[in-house]
């Protein structure tokens, strides 16, 4: 049990469906489940360390017992693979990359992957992050004093941006817009989850957008193939030190450290689109809950900005590592709002889990939006309250009590990535705006593939006068 001080009184709740008491009935959950599978979990769920529900199809398991994810995750990963469901939603039409693969593909690719996500690595974009940063601060300051945005579309072209310029370093070829909006249809098509679905249908009987995801993903194919071979023509043509530092090149350098192979074209061009996909919305998302907290709560507003106008200013060295304050509010976010909310695997062979017996195909569901607000491990778990990640008070938390990121071998590997990103990308804008939420905005969380707020998240913008505009070495 986590302790909390005197003061969590004062904090605030910010807006969650109220679960029900009694469990929801077949048709109503199927209908809350296309709706917005948040408004799914009943409240025993909340209190109970493992439950069990019959569907059409299988056994769900519902896992909220920090030991039993353990084993499920970490201890037996082996017998859990991810299901179809969960691959559908979040990998459509990339079978070929990180998210999808399973067994020895996967460990090559993993192996290949993982120095492009090592800490060094990441830390070298810290200045494409502040650049991308800056681009919002000058729209923003170009608008009106008190102009009204939305803020989730504007942290949806910054997180794509920062994504553009570390993968690609000078960005994505072509009409930018044209990109994501392709990007947009590629959500809205591989977030339908339908009745199909449910019922436990293969997956190789066509469902509805089939067309479109094909169409959508011929596009992104050609473009990332135009990038890749005009790359390929300069790491041929060009002295290492002189191609660009991006993950494009260490990409397409990269060779399996223990065979020595690189990886096929599909599997570059499956990777780009799973980064793109995988660390667009969700970080996006984080950012958009992060704002959206601050703005209703004064105190930690201005903890944040005391700490961005220190440490802004400093080295770009360790920039990430220093904003320490910023950093709580941005795990609270995504604490009370994973992006990823739910996880699910299937098992292979029958296992055991806190007693209960797990038949082959039994389908177990570990929802990081549960876990985060469970009864059994957090006081005051609805309550906004950073101080839970402040230093000193972080190592209570349990290793499997928090979870935003997944945990085990298919662990996010762009966790750091998207940390240090958000980090930093929250403590400029806070520090350099006022960011209000519309009188009439209806902040509502759906799951619709990641967290995100339902009809975006108005807010008005004014440029704040702290009498400095972006330091001067932030790239134009
Ligand atoms: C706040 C932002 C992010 C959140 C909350 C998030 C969450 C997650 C979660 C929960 C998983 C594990 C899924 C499972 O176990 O079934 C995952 C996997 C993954 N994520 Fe992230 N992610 C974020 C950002 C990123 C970024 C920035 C990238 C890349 C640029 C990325 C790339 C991936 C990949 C490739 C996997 C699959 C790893 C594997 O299976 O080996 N994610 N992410």
């Amino acid at each position: 049990m986590l302790r909390i001080d005197g003061d969590i009184a004062r904090t605030y709740c910010p807006p969650a469906p109220r679960a029900p008491e009694e469990p929801l009935r077949l048709f109503r959950l199927l209908a809350a489940l296309k709706r917005n599978p948040l408004e799914c979990w009943s409240a025993a769920f909340f209190r109970e360390p493992i439950a069990k529900v019959r569907l059409p199809f299988a056994d769900a398991f519902l896992v909220h017992d920090p030991n039993a994810i353990r084993h499920v995750l970490v201890d037996n990963a082996d017998n859990y693979r991810k299901d179809p469901i969960q691959r559908r939603i979040l990998a459509n039409g990339l079978s070929d990359g990180l998210l999808s693969v399973e067994d020895a593909r996967w460990e090559a690719q993993r192996r290949v992957l993982a120095p492009l996500f090592a800490r060094r690595t990441v830390m070298s974009f810290t200045q494409a992050m502040l650049t991308a940063v800056d681009g919002v601060t000058k729209r923003w300051g170009s608008l009106g004093r008190g102009a009204m945005i939305d803020v989730a579309a504007e942290m949806a072209l910054l997180t794509l941006n920062v994504l553009a310029l570390t993968i690609f370093s000078d960005g994505i070829a072509g009409d930018y817009n044209e990109f994501r909006d392709a990007m947009n249809a590629y959500f809205a098509v591989i977030g339908r989850i339908g009745v199909l679905d449910l019922l436990g249908v293969p997956q190789s009987v066509p469902r509805p957008g089939g067309g479109r995801l094909r169409r959508t993903m011929h596009y992104f194919e050609g473009i990332i193939d135009r990038i890749i071979d005009t790359r390929r023509g300069r790491l041929a043509a060009l002295p290492a030190d002189e191609t660009p530092a991006d993950l494009l090149t260490l990409l397409l350098r990269a060779p399996d450290p223990s065979t020595g192979q690189s990886m096929s074209l599909a599997e570059v061009r499956s990777n780009i689109l799973t980064f793109l996909s995988a660390g667009h919305e969700t970080t996006a998302n984080a950012l958009s809950w992060s704002i959206f907290l601050l703005s209703q709560s004064p105190d930690w507003r201005a903890r944040v900005r005391e700490e961005a106008a220190r440490e802004l200013a400093g080295p770009l060295e360790g920039l990430a590592d220093r904003l320490v304050v910023t950093r709580a509010a941005v795990e609270e976010a995504l604490r009370l709002y994973p992006p990823i909310a739910a996880l699910s695997r299937m098992a292979k062979d029958a296992d055991t889990l806190g007693g209960i017996a797990v038949k082959p195909r039994g389908l177990i569901v570990i929802a990081p939006y549960v876990l985060h607000r469970h009864r059994l491990l957090w006081e005051q778990p609805d309550a906004f309250d950073p101080s839970r990640f402040m230093p000193g008070r972080r190592g209570t938390i349990g290793r499997f009590a928090y979870l935003p990121f997944g945990i085990g071998p298919r662990i996010c590997i762009g966790a750091s990535f998207a940390l240090q990103e958000a980090t930093i990308a929250l403590a400029a804008l806070t520090q350099r705006f006022d960011l209000e939420l519309a009188p009439d905005a209806k902040v509502w969380p759906l799951q619709k593939i990641t967290l995100r707020p339902e009809n975006g998240l108005p807010m008005r913008v004014t440029p704040r006068d702290c009498g400095e505009g972006p330091p001067e070495r932030f790239e134009e």
